[in-house]
């Protein structure tokens, strides 16, 4: 995979937490990316290469230069790294840009876009809605946006301006978990599906052919969201979702999962051999039971593809032609790509001997 190197072009202090840094290509190339796609930042930290995603959050339609806003993490390694260390004019090592929390454009759809977004996760949303607004004129957008308070809301003069300049097909819905006395903006506390219920009704109608819906925030918000769905016999088909991280009780949870896992398939301690193509070589490797298959490659410094090395952006997903692979963490493959025998290597683990994965 080419890697590239931008440079930094602008730094915006959007909130205490967080910055978005805007980026050039030095070779004047243009930088071709869709809506809702991520970048992958490669950083050096302290001798040791460390990749992190982060979405776009400028539209491919509007803005020349590309855009990510990075949200400090609190205890987080790169989030705090870059927010404390980036200037005007460095160059940075990235991937192309990836991602398919993405939808096809086009300015015959008519379509109502519901977009629910909480904290650092409004990134890809807000590319999302940049880009139907510019691009579909016929379309109408909602924003269900969570905060913890007014001081917290990342792009909040941008989202007010939108709301006046496109006042008749941009609806956007605050929720806030702190909130001044006499606050009448939008709903106080946590979403809940009384809450989804409530906003959900209170949409203008539009005359929209289809609803499509994306979710981007916190991993408890997009559950709350999901089990909502379901409640409400809402079509959980036409729900995206774009996951960011899990906490470390997430990852906990997981791992011991899937030594069980392991455990019930009698899997050997030092585990199964892998066979990965990739890039035209074939690389073969024992994986034991507590390490994944990109882990255990990148150990034996077998170079694969990879970003969020959590299973949250596919940037590593490959289809097993042979053998069994469990994962830790589905939720960012289609069903269809279930199916298809496609596994995604941050968080594969071989079940059964004679696995083999082709990764294009
Ligand atoms: C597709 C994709 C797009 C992303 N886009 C953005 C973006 O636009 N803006 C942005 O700020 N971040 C984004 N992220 C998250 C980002 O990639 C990093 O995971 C985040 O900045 C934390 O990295 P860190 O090195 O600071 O924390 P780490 O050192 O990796 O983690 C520190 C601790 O925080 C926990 N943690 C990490 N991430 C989360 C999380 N999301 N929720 C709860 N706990 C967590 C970890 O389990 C760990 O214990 C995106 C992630 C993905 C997969
Ligand atoms: S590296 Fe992101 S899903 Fe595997």
């Amino acid at each position: 995979m080419n890697h590239l190197y931008l440079k930094i072009r602008n730094i915006t202090k959007e909130t205490a937490e967080a910055i978005t840094v805007e980026f050039e290509n030095p070779d004047n190339e243009p930088i071709s990316y869709q809506a809702g796609q991520f970048l992958t930042l490669i950083v050096n930290i302290k001798g040791e290469s460390v990749r992190r995603a982060y979405s776009l959050c400028t539209s491919p339609l509007i803005h020349q230069h590309p855009a990510v806003t990075i949200k400090r993490i609190k205890g987080g390694l790169v989030s705090n790294y870059l927010n404390d260390t980036l200037k005007v004019g460095d160059t940075v090592e990235v991937l192309p840009p990836m991602g398919v929390f993405t939808t096809e454009f086009s300015e015959n759809n008519r379509r109502h876009l519901v977009l629910f977004g909480g904290g650092s996760g409004i990134t890809p949303l807000m590319s999302l809605l940049l880009t139907t607004l510019q691009s579909e004129p016929k379309s109408m957008v909602s924003l269900i946006y969570a905060n913890r308070d007014a001081d917290s809301i990342i792009f909040k003069k941008k989202i007010e301006d939108l709301q006046i300049q496109f006042k008749d097909r941009f609806n956007l819905v605050q929720i806030w978990e702190k909130t001044p006395l006499f606050w009448s903006k939008g709903h106080k506390g946590l979403l809940n599906t009384k809450m989804i219920r409530k906003i959900l009704d209170s949409l203008p109608k539009s005359t929209a052919e289809a609803t499509e819906y994306f979710m981007c925030g916190p991993n408890p918000m997009m559950e709350v969201i999901q089990k909502a769905f379901i409640e409400l016999k809402l079509p959980l088909d036409k729900l995206r979702k774009e996951s960011f991280g899990i906490s470390p009780e997430e990852a906990a949870t997981k791992k011991a999962s899937i030594l069980e896992e392991s455990q019930k398939n009698n899997v050997p301690t030092e585990g199964y051999e892998v066979t990965v193509r990739y890039d035209g070589e074939e690389h073969k490797f024992m994986v034991p039971p507590d390490k994944s298959i990109l882990q255990t490659a990148l150990a034996l410094d077998i170079d694969l593809p990879y970003s969020c090395q959590s299973g949250m952006c596919t940037a590593c997903m490959g289809k097993c032609v042979a053998g069994k692979v469990k994962l830790d963490e589905e939720d960012a493959l289609t069903p269809k790509e279930l199916d298809q025998g496609y596994v995604l290597t941050c968080v594969g683990h071989p079940m059964s001997e004679g696995v083999v994965i082709v990764i294009d």
